[in-house]
C-alpha cells in the first residue's frame, strides 16, 4: 500500500467517524480534489456549506471561503487545513477602507465579491460570485448608485454587461491580472479553432470584450460571451466544456481548473493560456494537512458574532436572487 493511499485512507475513516465533509475549491490540487466530498466554484461551495447535514467542514480553499462557510453555518465546525491559505484579492480592500468610500458616496449600494473579509461582507448589501455578479447588478434598482469591490475586472464586465454604470475598487487578483490579452493572442495562434475559456477576473477580460466578443452592451445578454470567447466562473466552465461541441479549449484562470476539466471531459484537449497562473495560496494545502486537520480539529475558523450576522445578510441576498 503506498504512503498517499494509506493517507487517503486514514481521512476516509477520520470523516466517516467525525461526521465531517471536505469540501475543494477547483483550484486545489489534483489529490485534494480527488477525496473531497464536493468540489465546484464559490457559489457551489457556499451552497454545500448551507446545506450540508455535517458535523464538520474541512474547506480546502482559501480563508475567505472558510470564513464564508462558517458564516453560513454558524452552528457547524469549519476547519482549514492552512491558516495562511490567504487570498490578494481579499486582502485589496479593508472594512475601513469600505466605510471610507461609503462615506463619500451616501445611499449607495455595496456589492462586494465573495473574495473578501468577513468584515469587508458585513458592510456590504450584496454579496456576489464570479457566476451570480451579473444577476446581483441587475437586481438593484437603476436609480441606485453602486459601489463595486473589489476586483476591477470583475467590476468592468459586469458594468459591460449590465449597461450600468458601476464606481469599482481597483484591487485585483495577482494571478488573473497576470493573464493578458496577448497570452490569448498567442494560444490562439498555436490552437486556432480552440474555444477561449476565460474567468471574469482575468486582466483580458476587458479588452476581449470591447474588441471582439460582442459581449452584449445592453444588459440584455447573458454576458457570457459569444463566439469562440466565454466569460465564465469555474463551475460554469465545468458545465460548458461537458456540452460544448469543441474539442479543444484554451483555459484563463489559474491551472488547478484544469484537472477538474479534464476528468469530466476525457475526450477534450484543455490548454492553459498561462502555465504560471498559479495561486501559491491554493497549493498550500495538501493531503497530510487535510488528515491533520481531522486528527486534530485544526484550524478552526470561526467569525464574531455581530460581524457574522451582518455578513450573513449579504450573503443571503444574494442567494436569494441567484438561487
Ligand atoms: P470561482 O467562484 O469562479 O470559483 O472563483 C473563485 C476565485 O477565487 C477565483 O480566483
Ligand atoms: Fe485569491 Fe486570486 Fe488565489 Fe483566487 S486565484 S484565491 S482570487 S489570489
Amino acid at each position: 500500500m503506498t504512503e498517499r493511499k494509506s493517507v487517503a485512507e486514514k481521512i476516509d475513516f477520520l470523516r466517516k467517524e467525525k461526521n465531517a465533509v471536505i469540501l475543494a475549491h477547483n483550484y486545489q490540487i489534483p489529490e485534494v480534489q480527488d477525496i473531497a466530498d464536493f468540489t465546484g466554484d464559490s457559489l457551489s461551495l457556499s451552497q454545500m456549506a448551507a446545506t450540508t447535514e455535517a458535523d464538520v467542514i474541512v474547506f480546502c480553499g482559501v480563508n475567505f471561503m472558510a470564513e464564508t462557510a462558517s458564516i453560513i453555518s454558524p452552528e457547524k465546525k469549519v476547519l482549514i487545513p492552512d491558516l495562511e491559505a490567504g487570498c490578494t484579492l481579499a486582502d485589496a480592500i479593508t472594512a475601513d477602507q469600505l466605510r471610507a468610500w461609503k462615506s463619500e458616496h451616501p445611499g449607495a449600494v455595496v456589492v462586494s465579491y465573495i473574495n473578501t473579509t468577513a468584515e469587508v461582507k458585513a458592510e456590504s448589501d450584496y454579496c456576489c460570485t464570479s457566476s451570480t455578479a451579473i444577476k446581483v447588478v441587475q437586481s438593484i434598482p437603476e436609480d441606485k448608485e453602486i459601489l463595486f469591490l473589489p476586483d476591477m475586472f470583475l467590476g468592468a464586465y459586469a458594468a459591460r454587461v449590465t449597461g450600468r454604470k458601476l464606481h469599482i475598487w481597483p484591487g485585483e487578483c495577482h494571478v488573473h491580472a497576470g493573464i493578458r490579452t496577448r497570452d490569448l493572442e498567442e494560444m490562439e495562434s498555436h490552437h486556432p479553432g480552440a474555444e477561449m475559456i476565460v474567468h471574469p477576473e482575468c486582466g483580458c477580460t476587458t479588452s476581449l470584450m470591447y474588441e471582439s466578443m460582442n459581449v452584449s452592451a445592453n444588459g440584455n445578454g447573458n454576458g457570457n460571451g459569444n463566439g469562440h470567447v466565454k466569460f465564465l466562473s469555474t463551475g460554469g466552465m465545468i458545465k460548458h466544456a461537458v456540452t460544448s461541441d469543441a474539442k479543444e479549449f484554451v483555459i484563463a484562470t489559474e491551472t488547478g481548473m484544469l484537472h477538474p476539466l479534464r476528468k469530466a471531459n476525457p475526450d477534450k484537449t484543455f490548454y492553459p493560456a498561462r502555465e504560471d497562473a498559479v495561486c501559491r495560496f491554493m497549493k498550500m494545502i495538501t493531503l497530510d494537512k487535510v488528515l491533520k486537520s481531522l486528527e486534530e480539529d485544526i484550524f478552526e475558523v470561526r467569525v464574531p458574532e455581530a460581524t457574522a450576522r451582518l455578513a450573513k445578510k449579504s450573503i443571503d441576498r444574494m442567494l436569494e436572487i441567484t438561487v
